[in-house]
């Protein structure tokens, strides 16, 4: 009988094959997974609220933003290095940084994410958080960044029309036509960035860019003269809405019998806020993150006539509209460059709200700035971010970039090891802060069983300098009775005992120097002797952090 011939080598070649076929397979398999399912998953950072304080929860826990934000045409890929030079020259753990209407649609209902994708993983390798300023129907006021095939078609896209019946370089909220498509491709962009971040390197979103119109109060086109001889919406006449508008509460009315003198500018308010409203409600119906609308800011104090500043937007006054208006946007953001510390200080009051959680997402840079971010700390804010952090295509250094952020820098130095406490402190409203005013005045600050005293300037700043540099800053928190944690630059703190303990003799228990590692202080040294004993510790030009207990007699 013939028998079959079995040619042994043939065996390991059949299994050679068939491992090369697994291979093939498994190769196929791990590269066509979309990169999102091989990254773990993190929950989606949100703003909560506890007693009108608010926090933004990052991995769970609140997260301070140490931002920075890019120049408006520094989002491209050849621009990139410079803007992380100038994010690691400041120790930021946030990018704030514009992503462009007229780039990713630049024709109809095609959407290009090459320059998202750029950033995204970009923020990964530098492990920076980012936030994403969606530049679209609105920048800066004006229709800058729809794409062309918009802007070439004026009669469906139109700008607002003045009181003369000039043309304004302001887009019309009174175009569904834009509304839509803006709603269509801010939807994108969410869908994009909830399949392509899974461990949410986007932070926030910023819809829009100072909306709003410079050269006039209002739309005074024939659609909008219509909708503003007509009546007021039900939703606007509720009598809280009315009572924080300082309004008369009435049940209907039109613009003008409502709202008397300041008719044409809520009008504008309320179609603004409502239009941002539309295209933020789109975006979140697929991507619950934060999102937030940034203003350019009226003067807080003196209440100037509408003509005078952006008109529309969510400066001061018109917040209670923006709130019914636009319900999906979490937060009224101020854009702070006005640098007297009253000013400054009085929008830092007036956006933070029990409805309103305080987030700076631009403020002029220099320490002429960076001196309102403890107050901000002080008032819950979750983030604060100096505008045009990168040099904007002029060829600096890292040298030079170091040394023109040297202010914010060592300011987010000493707050970043200490980045997550500080964030839960500020959501418990445990920290107090104060800033040098022009007139270098000393202030107090009120500690419970305790008050402090901060005089600023250093022994070493003569009358001349302080005049220059009047930039001092100081801030505490209160870590129990007795026990403070304090930091600031160019300020001197003295205390004394309150209430029963008032006429007490008191001393420093201890003043410890040191810094935050990993949740725990670590110490550098005591202070003790000539660095206490002469009317209490001081800080100079550079942050260090004190842990100070103070004890009765
Ligand atoms: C405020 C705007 O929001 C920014 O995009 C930028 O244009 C700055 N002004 C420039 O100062």
């Amino acid at each position: 009988m013939k028998t079959k011939q079995i040619n042994l080598f043939q065996i390991p070649e059949v299994l050679l094959s068939m491992l090369r076929c697994l291979i093939i397979f498994i190769l196929i398999a791990v590269t066509s997974v979309p990169l999102s399912a091989q990254v773990k998953e993190t929950p989606v950072p949100r703003i909560v609220e506890k007693d009108g304080r608010h926090a933004l929860l990052v991995d769970g826990k609140p997260f301070l933003m140490l931002g920075g934000q890019a120049h408006n045409s520094s989002g491209w890929t050849g621009m990139m290095p410079q803007v992380w030079q100038a994010i690691e020259a400041m120790y930021a753990n946030t990018l704030e940084v514009p992503i462009y209407w007229e780039q990713i649609e630049a024709r109809p209902g095609k959407f290009d994410f090459s320059l998202v994708d750029m950033l995204l993983q970009q923020g990964r390798e530098h492990n920076v958080h980012l936030v994403f300023l969606w530049f679209a129907t609105w920048k800066n006021g004006s229709n800058h960044y729809m794409p062309e095939w918009m802007k070439l078609d004026a009669k469906k896209y139109p700008n607002i029309t003045g009181k003369n019946g000039q043309p304004v370089d302001s887009p019309s909220p009174h175009t569904k036509a834009a509304m839509e498509a803006d709603a269509k491709a801010f939807t994108e962009v969410m869908r994009y960035l909830k399949k392509e971040d899974p461990q949410h390197t986007v932070l926030m979103v910023q819809v829009e860019n100072e909306a709003g119109a410079w050269a006039s109060v209002r739309d005074y086109s024939p659609e909008a003269q219509k909708l503003f001889e007509g009546q007021v919406p039900a939703e606007l006449l509720k009598p809280e809405i009315l009572k924080a508008l300082n309004k008369t509460v009435i049940a209907k009315g039109t613009w003008t019998e409502v709202f008397g003198k300041d008719a044409d500018e809520y009008f504008q308010a309320w179609s603004v806020a409502k239009y941002i409203g539309y295209v933020a409600a789109a975006g979140k119906a697929v991507n619950p993150l934060p999102l937030y609308v940034n203003a350019a800011l009226r003067d807080p104090i003196t209440n100037p006539s509408a003509n005078t500043y952006e008109s529309g937007g969510p400066t001061d006054n018109v917040i209670p509209i923006w709130k019914a208006a636009a319900p999906s946007i979490d937060l009224l953001a101020p854009d702070i460059y006005l640098p007297e510390s009253e000013k400054a200080l009085k929008v830092i009051e007036l956006y933070d709200r029990t409805d309103n959680t305080l987030f700076v997402p631009e403020i002029g840079s220099g320490e002429k700035f960076t001196r309102y971010f403890y107050p901000v700390l002080a008032h819950g804010g979750i983030g604060f971010s100096p505008f045009g952090i990168d040099d904007n295509g002029q060829g600096e250094t890292k040298a030079e970039t170091e040394t023109r952020l040297a202010s914010v820098a060592q300011d987010y130095a000493t707050a970043g090891p200490m980045m997550r406490e500080l964030a839960q402190w500020s959501f418990e409203g445990k920290i107090k802060a104060v800033v040098e005013h022009e007139d270098h005045r000393v202030q107090t600050i009120d500690l419970g069983a305790w008050e402090a005293t901060v005089t600023f300037g250093t022994s070493r700043r003569n009358a001349e300098e302080a005049e220059k540099r009047p930039f001092g800053k100081a801030m505490i928190v209160q870590l129990g009775e007795n026990e403070f944690l304090m930091t600031g630059t160019l300020c001197h703190f003295t205390f004394k005992p309150l209430g029963a303990n008032a006429v007490k003799s008191w001393q420093y228990l201890k003043v410890e120097e040191g810094y935050y590692e990993n949740g725990t202080f670590k110490l550098l040294r005591i202070r003790n002797g000539d660095e206490t004993d002469w009317g209490g510790p001081r800080i100079g030009a550079v942050p260090v952090v004190l842990r100070i207990m103070l004890f009765v007699r």
